[in-house]
């Protein structure tokens, strides 16, 4: 695992920025998996500006989405769909018909899911994967628990997830219990994956997922399996990885 350390949520916005972008100049028809959520919209900002001034190109790239809420419409402002649009796609020259947010509507989630991985397969696999994490280790909404699912899936989002995502909506009531998430199947199966994290909340999740046992009851703990993972996160969130004298 590569690990940049970076001062803060801005310069860690801008190293992931260049990740991206690099694997966006590099293959320029390539399968981006990206997640939504406050980490990162920095990085969001830094590529509108960058396709902006003309360094960047999204003509050709694909995308798929690590999740979406059940039951809300692509039209609600907490979507991931609507993040998605509102924080990059409306802002660069990527084809709408090229990107994919599960399908917080669908009546055969078996079904979507089904063909969700299959699209992911038939792409030859994500090229690079966007992760930020939960403070309880999640990574797109794959919860703790006593087995990694592999497929995409429904998932029951626990009480901590609720409460930190209670944050985005005018009540606690209103956080969907549900969401769709890419299993870990297609998040393993990208080539290359990036995992931000900002701040001391992550700080935890971090050391864990970085150094802890590789266990379902910390879900980005499977990162460590990854041949090719880019961590990039600001001192905040390294805090106790670093403490632990792990050498980053
Ligand atoms: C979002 C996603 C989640 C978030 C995680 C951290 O698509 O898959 O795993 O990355 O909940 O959220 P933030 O960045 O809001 O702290």
């Amino acid at each position: 695992m590569r690990i940049y350390c970076e001062k803060d949520y801005d310069a860690m916005s801008r190293r992931a920025a260049s990740v991206i972008a690099g694997e966006v100049i590099h293959n320029p028809a390539c399968l981006l998996g990206l997640a939504t959520g406050s980490t990162p919209e920095g990085a969001y900002k830094y590529l509108v500006d960058w396709y902006k001034q003309g360094l960047i190109s999204f003509k050709d790239v694909l995308s798929v989405n690590l999740d979406e809420y059940v039951g809300l419409a692509p039209s609600h402002d907490q979507s991931y769909r609507y993040f998605m649009q509102s924080n990059l796609f409306d802002h660069v020259d990527i084809d709408p018909a090229n990107t994919r947010v599960p399908d917080g509507l669908t009546r055969d989630a078996a079904a979507f899911c089904a063909d969700y991985d299959a699209y992911i397969r038939g792409c030859g696999y994500v090229d690079l994967q966007l992760l930020g994490i939960g403070r309880n280790g999640h990574i797109g909404f794959n919860e703790p628990g006593d087995h990694f699912v592999r497929e995409t899936h429904v998932v029951d989002l626990t009480e901590s997830t609720i409460d930190a995502n209670a944050r985005f909506f005018a009540s606690r009531n209103d956080v969907p219990k549900q969401a769709i998430s890419m299993g870990m199947g297609a998040i393993m199966g990208a080539k290359r994956i990036l995992l931000c994290a900002s701040g001391e909340d992550k700080a935890d999740a971090i050391c864990r997922s970085v150094s802890g046992p590789i266990t379902p009851g910390c879900p980005g703990s499977i990162l460590q399996l990854h041949p090719n993972v880019v961590l990039v996160a600001d001192e905040a969130a390294l805090s106790k990885l670093t403490a632990s004298g792990f050498k980053v």
